[in-house]
């Protein structure tokens, strides 16, 4: 067992008590989970606790309940005396750069933009496009458009002007909040304004830009159009009475990959988010009222969202944001960090542990990392080396790891160890969490009750943080995560359950790849290929990679006449890129005379797979394939 510095005062302190809390929180969840809900505080306490049938996807928690999201991670704490508290600490990419906000502060700031939302005629239900990097008006923009009841839709920044237009045009959003360019490593200039101008030049939805000034980029600031946040928040007022909103009133959308079709817009309300945001954060990072709690994602993705802002400033944290990159200006800049704010939890996640390791841990031993008390990782599974490494060199043998598994869809953590109770084992985010009641399924959608089991993984009952609906599309909200196993929540992740109960994430079992723990669906970047003029067809798998986890592997087919040469192959590439965004970098492209397929035309992706695992060995039955002979040419010009 692992030694825990903070063993004593810890929010669960023994296995028993883990057990039996766990115990309670399945028998009797409403009842579990409406103790829970006192945590927050309600304009209107709810009655009704779940409303849930999987069978229609229709998912209720606290309905009748009334709540801001924004009040209970600001004013609360001014209210309870914790006003001058730090709530935020932003870094900027330069180590020289950095700045506080108290709880005053920012409930100052966020009163403000609010303000300057309302004064632009946004009202509760209207969808606000944030488009920005890591500046600390990103956070305030979020919890304006909360405190107003505006749904926010949060667009990482890396994606590309089309993947915004998409986001933007899906939600019919009235107006986008930008910045003039942004700030990333030696990357001073990312076209922040510049991609929403190409968007919104045809835009028939949006009708203001926001946009912050964060350098001195040149950009076009166009009249009774543009507007700069630093002047519209000049003649802002500081005050700023939060929406009442019902439990059930959408919060934020995020759109996430899926393994068909264009990204879903994941839906997520006000009530059951909040309470499960605050509870997870609290109780799986341990969090203590003095921690400095650092979660190194980019809010453009769930866990930023959940684990930099909502969850922590609920729980009246100290929250880290950082602008920049793990190797600006050195390998070292996560250390130099923990040492200069004293950081006692620190949440990354495997792919930046990878890349970092391979650089030695001189890097990390130059920096005192004495404050830390806990470590997390997310994203995907956190293999054995990397385990080891972030143990033994970074948290020096005292720290207990979280692994923590969770998606989008969930809102928040399910499956995680808890720092001061749990036996750790390396790989597995071994015990679900409270309230949580995980599967594993039988490719017939049997429950694999007895220990050890491997297959599909489940989720049998519902919790408060779950997606509610993709927007604008219930069925396809029932159709990708309750059609295929009725009863369940289907995760699209495999997974084993050892002796012990320990759950072991096998990786999605669907068409979406996780590259550096962001979620790229195969269909999108086919998709993207295919806009590449030479182009006739292409199939897309991952494949193991040293630092990304997963690679992207491209199967392209060329117009009849068009031989494959570097020039083309640097066009896909960089079409990719330019459709999706930076992050979607394909590593291999591996042009064919065609794919394998079935007699009926799908494509046998489970061969592409093999081969590009190298797996040649073990191909499997390939006589239902239309034209075998593909598969020689395919595994003799493997990349
Ligand atoms: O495959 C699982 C993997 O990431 C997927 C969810 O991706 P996304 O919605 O982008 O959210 C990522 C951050 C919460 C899951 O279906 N995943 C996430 N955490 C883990 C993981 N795989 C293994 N171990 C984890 N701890």
């Amino acid at each position: 067992m692992i030694k825990y510095k903070n063993i004593k005062n810890a929010h669960i302190k023994s296995d028993l008590i883990y057990r039996d809390l766990y115990e309670t929180s399945i028998k009797d969840s409403d009842l579990f989970w409406k103790k829970i809900s006192n945590r927050v505080d309600w304009f209107m306490k709810p009655k009704k606790i779940s409303d849930v049938d999987f069978k229609t996807a229709k998912i209720k928690w606290f309905q009748d309940g009334q709540i801001n999201a924004s009040y209970n991670c600001l004013d609360r704490h001014i209210n309870n005396g914790y006003g001058d508290k730090v709530a935020l600490i932003w870094e900027g990419n330069n180590p020289d750069h950095d700045k506080k906000f108290t709880y005053k502060q920012l409930l100052c700031e966020v009163s403000k933009f609010a303000n300057v939302l309302k004064s632009h005629n946004i009202k509760k239900g209207d969808r606000v496009c944030i488009y920005m990097q890591m500046i600390p008006e990103l956070t305030i923009a979020m919890l304006a458009c909360a405190r107003i009841g505006a749904i926010h839709s949060i667009v990482f920044g890396a994606f590309s002007s089309d993947s915004l237009r998409d986001r933007i045009n899906d939600l019919n959003c009235k107006v986008v909040i930008t910045q003039d360019s942004g700030v990333r490593g030696t990357k001073i200039d990312i076209p922040m304004k510049c991609n929403v101008d190409k968007v919104i030049k045809n835009s028939e939805c949006v009708q203001k830009v926001f946009v912050v000034k964060r350098t001195d980029f040149k950009i076009h600031m166009k009249n009774q159009f543009d507007f700069w946040w630093h002047k519209e928040m000049n003649c802002a007022s500081n005050i700023c009475e939060p929406e009442i909103m019902n439990s059930e009133d959408p919060l934020f959308i995020l759109y996430t990959s899926g393994s068909t079709g264009t990204p879903k817009g994941v839906l997520h309300t006000t009530g059951g988010y909040i309470v499960y945001s605050s509870y997870t954060h609290e109780i799986i990072f341990d969090y203590q009222p003095d921690d400095i709690y650092w979660c190194t994602a980019d809010i453009g993705w769930i866990t930023g969202h959940s684990y930099i802002v909502y969850g922590p400033l609920s729980n009246r944290a100290t929250t880290v944001m950082y602008e920049g990159v793990p190797n600006y200006p050195d390998f070292g800049r996560f250390w130099q960090i923990i040492q200069k704010h004293k950081v006692n939890i620190f949440y990354t996640a495997p792919t930046a542990l990878r890349a970092l390791m391979k650089e030695g841990n001189a890097y990390v031993e130059k920096w005192d990392r004495s404050s830390l008390k806990l470590l997390g990782s997310v994203g995907e599974t956190i293999k054995k080396p990397e385990w080891e490494w972030y143990y033994k060199i970074v948290g020096e043998e005292k720290c207990p790891i979280v692994d923590t598994w969770w998606q989008t869809e969930t809102g928040g953590i399910l499956i995680s160890p808890l720092a001061a109770t749990t036996k750790l084992k390396p790989g597995s985010a071994t015990k679900p969490f409270f309230g949580i009641n995980p599967v594993i399924l039988n490719e017939k959608g049997e429950e694999i009750k007895e220990n050890p089991a491997e297959g599909l993984l489940a989720i049998k009952n519902s919790w408060p943080g779950q997606m509610r609906t993709v927007y604008g599309n219930h069925d396809r909200f029932f159709d990708t995560y309750f059609s295929q196993f009725s009863g369940y929540y289907f995760t699209g992740d495999g997974a084993k359950r050892d002796k012990d109960g320990y759950y072991w994430i096998t990786g999605r079992v669907d068409d979406v790849l996780n590259v550096s723990g962001h979620r790229l669906g195969t269909a999108e970047i086919e998709g993207a290929i295919g806009q590449y003029k030479d182009v006739a067809e292409a199939a897309i798998v991952g494949f193991p990679h040293e630092i990304k986890g997963e690679g992207i592997y491209a199967y392209v087919t060329l117009m009849t006449g068009i031989k494959p040469n570097l020039k083309i192959e640097e066009g896909i590439i960089n079409k990719v890129r330019e459709v999706i965004g930076p992050h979607a970098n394909i590593d291999k492209i591996q042009f064919s005379i065609g794919l394998p397929k079935t007699r009926s035309g799908k494509i046998m992706r489970r061969i592409l797979r093999k081969i590009a695992h190298n797996k040649l060995n073990d191909l499997g039955d390939i006589s239902t394939l239309a034209d075998p002979t593909i598969v020689e040419q395919l595994i003799k010009y493997r990349k």
